[in-house]
């Protein structure tokens, strides 16, 4: 396996090509531009599903998505801590990428409050050695309060059901992107 280390996109998709497999149902929580969850339906998973509180990043995706000619997928347009309407089946990977779609309205940003609602349901709708991977973007004030807030929630999880990484660049100046990786054990 080669891994890529250079920035948290990279190590995202290091981490997952060699993780993903044919069998697996993704979550992208935040689609926007959908890079990320375009990614994932590259790796042949079997099913996507998407959500992005904007009208706008869900049509992008579907159109571009759609251009690709992946049909297993689906794409909601409302708030992530509403998962458990769209979805009941158990999944293997949630994906967050928070803050605010690029070239996009900076204020339409993730909110902290709303992701740990919606970590609380994905956490339950997870399977045993499911996967959650969280990119955190903490040089905007927002962005800074929004992980102070979900820190605290994943780091109180319980050591014998969750394993929790926090991947930091602790060598770049100012408050640089940086990366959770939750397992869950059973
Ligand atoms: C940094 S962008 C995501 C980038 C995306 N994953 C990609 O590959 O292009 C963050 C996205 O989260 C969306 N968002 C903000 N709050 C949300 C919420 N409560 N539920 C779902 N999406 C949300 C924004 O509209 C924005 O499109």
């Amino acid at each position: 396996m080669t891994l890529e280390l250079n920035n948290t996109t990279s190590l995202f998709r290091s981490f997952m090509k060699s993780w993903l497999d044919n069998r697996m149902i993704a979550v992208d929580m935040t689609v926007g531009n959908g890079n990320d969850s375009e990614f994932l339906l590259s790796h042949n998973i079997k099913f996507l599903y998407g959500f992005d509180i904007q009208k706008r990043a869900i049509e992008i995706t579907q159109n571009r998505l759609e251009k690709s000619n992946y049909s297993n997928f689906m794409l909601f347009q409302d708030n992530h801590k509403e998962i458990k309407r769209y979805i009941q089946e158990k999944v293997d990977l949630l994906v967050y990428n928070l803050g605010y779609l690029p070239k996009g309205n900076k204020e339409i940003t993730t909110k902290g409050i709303d992701v740990v609602e919606s970590l609380k349901k994905g956490l339950d709708l997870l399977l045993q050695g499911g996967m959650v991977w969280i990119t955190f973007y903490p040089g905007h004030p927002a962005g800074y309060e929004e992980s102070i807030m979900i820190l605290d929630f994943v780091k109180g999880l319980d050591q014998r059901k969750f394993h929790v990484l926090k991947m930091d660049y602790i060598n770049q100046i100012n408050y640089p992107p940086f990366s959770i990786a939750l397992e869950k054990r059973y």
